[in-house]
């Protein structure tokens, strides 16, 4: 009995001790300056200002309410997510329609305390229903700039093609692209990842780095290892999104070290996609362990159940994340972004104060 009681109360005393140590994480998390690097502004789209756009564009969608979308974001794979997610984007008709949607994201991180935002858009899910490019990036690039003076968020554009659709279609788009190179930095690659190798667009991206573009891809999301070797030596990408499955292969591993290539994880959106069954499964400390610059991304938060702090919330409690680790994570996605040296070196200098 006493015995029992002794250890029941050294119990206690653990358990108080971690809670402790695991409130304090969090609020680290919270408060630590934070840059977000792999984010579709299309999966921002929030049910609620997505019936509101349905009403004002008087567009049909196939929902009754709020719930009802809700009930519908349950997804076994990316295709069935990205059929959910083309279905929700055409409520955005107006270049207005495109600034609502990137300033309430960029509310969102501002309550998050992210201050530098590296933007997704796939400018042919619009141009495809009749949408102007130029609409669509205008409306996108007038809210970053209202963010960077009233909310101090910096931000830049990245315009990924629609692997499912053909070289000629992204040929096209890129071509739209070039009267807008002041607000575009770079360009990536996205959608239906299986079946659509990167090699496929090896020419689009030479022409793209020509006109002065920066590149990326998503690779090793649920495709083979193999598209992110075609990333890496076909399309020079300088960071590869997603990334996972990587651990497959000890030679990529190995490469991505060495050419200090970043991985764009976003640990909720591959849960709700069935990469992981849980987060508890999730690699991304493995990823850390191994030496890699992994940090944490919504991805489409909207749809995913998060936006950037629950993503690390949720991972520190589901892998035990220490500060250490926290600061890492945030650290890496400074370091990873396209911002300036001395930008980069502001706010890694401030993580240092504060972690
Ligand atoms: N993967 C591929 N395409 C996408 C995604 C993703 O996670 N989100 C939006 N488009
Ligand atoms: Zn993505």
């Amino acid at each position: 009995m006493l015995i029992s009681l002794y250890n029941s109360n050294i119990c206690l005393i653990n358990t108080k001790t971690e809670s402790y140590e695991v409130s304090e994480i969090i609020e680290l998390i919270k408060k630590v300056p934070k840059a977000e690097l792999h984010l579709h502004i299309e999966g921002s789209l929030e049910p609620e200002l997505m019936f509101g756009l349905a009403k004002r564009n008087k567009i049909k969608i196939p929902f009754r309410s709020v719930d009802e979308i809700k009930t519908a974001y349950n997804f076994h794979n990316l295709q069935s997510f990205l059929d959910i997610y083309y279905q929700g984007a055409k409520v955005l008709i107006s270049e207005q329609d495109f600034f609502d949607l990137t300033w309430a994201y960029l509310l969102k991180s501002k309550e998050d305390n992210v201050v530098h935002t590296e933007i997704f858009f796939d400018p042919q899910t619009h141009t495809d229903r009749g949408i102007k490019f130029d609409l669509v990036i205008n409306g996108i690039h007038r809210a970053i700039l209202k963010a960077e003076k009233e909310l101090g968020i910096s931000s830049k554009i990245i315009m990924c093609f629609l692997r499912h659709l053909d070289e000629q279609s992204a040929f096209k788009t890129l071509d739209q692209a070039l009267t807008h190179k002041d607000k575009i930095i770079g360009v990536g690659l996205d959608s239906s990842e299986v079946g659509y190798p990167p090699s496929k667009f090896e020419r689009v991206f030479n022409k793209a780095m020509e006109e002065g573009f920066l590149t990326v891809a998503h690779a090793g999301e649920e495709g083979p290892p193999e598209y992110i070797w075609e990333a890496l030596d076909l399309l020079k990408v300088k960071r590869i999104d997603h990334g996972v499955r990587c651990l497959e292969d000890e030679k990529l591993v190995q490469r991505l070290k060495d050419d200090q290539i970043p991985l764009t994880v976003c640990p909720l959106s591959n849960v709700k996609l069935c990469i992981f069954k849980k987060l508890k499964d999730h690699n991304l400390k493995k990823l850390l362990n191994k030496g890699l610059i992994a940090m944490v991304n919504s991805d489409d938060p909207a749809y995913f159940g998060g936006y950037l702090n629950t993503n690390l919330i949720e991972c520190q409690m589901a892998l035990n994340l220490t500060k250490e680790d926290i600061k890492r994570l945030v650290i890496n996605s400074f370091r990873s972004s396209f911002l300036s040296e001395d930008e980069k070196k502001k706010w890694i200098d401030q993580i240092n104060y504060l972690v």
